[in-house]
């Protein structure tokens, strides 16, 4: 069987996950920050060494700027309902995913003003763009790092620059790219980063978080939850410091000790290595599709700047009809139609049937991507 859907979710993880999920259950299985006993303490050290783990991957000061959450749409609708108000602007681009766009669509209905800066067909921002949308009730720029439809990679060291000059806060949606490459939230002027476990970070499902900077007052607006934190128990008001401000709930604290050993394996590998083992597959990827009559690739068309993640067509054919053939006849696993981002899709002309979308990941091989070129030449030599 060839995977090629780790954009939705990476598969397999690395051996190391399962292991510390199943010793988590095993041997620890206590309730983490709240009682005294020592398994107990032990669970708890397991969810600091994960906020740890991750203030490494980003270069972050204050592991307790790191806010769990269960995926990265919790933590993009908490940063986005947390922070804007009515009379806001917010500005963001038309590559989001729905976990951007639907908090923000909503929130527009309550009086948010939002504005959408078009992409180029091929998914590029020209941060020009984001600047001249600048108006004086702009508070926020969110974007995300790079698209989970054709994998383009959206500027933001430069949009952050803009962002910061013009003192807006500027959100990130690095669900697809946590993990593969390099963000450095000082140097990039991110003030709130929203990432999700199960993805290039290689860990399980019901993991993710938002890291929130100095400069942001989360809860301005609208707080999300309220509830148990194991903290300041002789309160009946919710605690104002972080992460416990956000937290509140028992955690996941099995899917973070798999999530604390996939950000070990992450660390040990290197970002860079990860990604260069990426690009060299994205790229024989692309240039075998090219070959093919019939077969129109979308994006940038360029490795260097895209992820691992891939949308063709074979025109004549619908996505679906390949999904399902490579699936059945060819062992081959992928997504097609609009990944959840019809913004995208309308951005590059693919709207409504959408595409056919091969996310490879760091388990994929050479051997695989001439395979999956091979069976797409086959389908496509089906058209007259
Ligand atoms: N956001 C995930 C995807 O792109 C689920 O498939």
């Amino acid at each position: 069987m060839i995977y090629f859907d780790n954009t939705a979710t990476s598969f397999p993880k690395p051996p190391c996950v399962a292991e510390a999920m199943v010793k988590f259950m095993n041997d620890i299985g206590a309730n983490p920050g709240r009682s005294g006993h020592r398994l107990a303490i032990e669970s708890g050290r397991i969810v600091y060494n994960a906020r740890e783990a991750v203030a490494e991957l980003f270069q972050l000061a204050d592991p307790m700027r790191i806010v769990f959450t269960s995926n990265v749409t919790e933590a993009l609708n908490l940063a986005l309902h947390g922070l804007l108000k009515p009379g806001d602007h917010v500005i963001t681009s038309s590559m989001e995913h729905n976990s951007m766009m639907r908090p923000l669509r909503c929130l527009e209905q309550k009086g948010v003003e939002v504005t959408v800066i078009p992409c180029s067909q091929q998914g590029r921002l020209d941060p020009a763009d984001i600047e001249s949308a600048i108006q004086p009730n702009t508070v926020m720029v969110a974007l995300n790092h790079a698209s989970n439809v054709t994998g383009s990679v959206l500027p933001i060291e430069k949009v952050g620059l803009i962002a910061r000059a013009h003192d807006l806060l500027f959100l990130v949606d690095a669900a697809q790219t946590a993990g593969v490459l390099t963000i450095d939230i000082e140097k990039d002027c991110i003030d709130l980063l929203g990432f999700t476990g199960h993805k290039s970070l290689y860990g399980p499902m019901g993991t993710g978080g938002l890291i929130v900077g100095e400069r942001v007052d989360l809860n301005a607006f609208d707080m999300i939850k309220c509830g148990g934190t194991g903290s300041r128990s002789e309160h009946e008001n919710q605690p104002e410091f972080l992460p416990d401000k956000f937290e509140s709930g028992t955690p996941n604290a099995v899917g973070l000790a798999g999530l604390n050993a996939s950000l070990r394996w992450i660390l040990t590998q290197g970002v860079d290595q990860i990604r260069s083992h990426e690009i060299r597959l994205t790229k024989l990827l692309i240039a075998g599709l090219k070959t093919i009559p019939r077969v129109q690739v979308y994006g940038t068309l360029n490795a260097e700047q895209q992820i691992a993640t891939v949308s063709f067509n074979v025109l004549g054919k619908e996505p679906s009809e390949i999904g399902l053939r490579l699936d059945e006849e060819f062992d081959i696993l992928c997504r097609v139609g609009l990944h959840c981002s019809p913004a995208s899709h309308k951005t590059m002309g693919t709207f409504p049937a959408g595409t056919v979308r091969f996310g490879l990941g760091f388990f994929n091989t050479k051997e695989q991507v001439d395979y999956a070129i091979a069976a797409i030449r086959k389908l496509a030599e089906e058209v007259k």
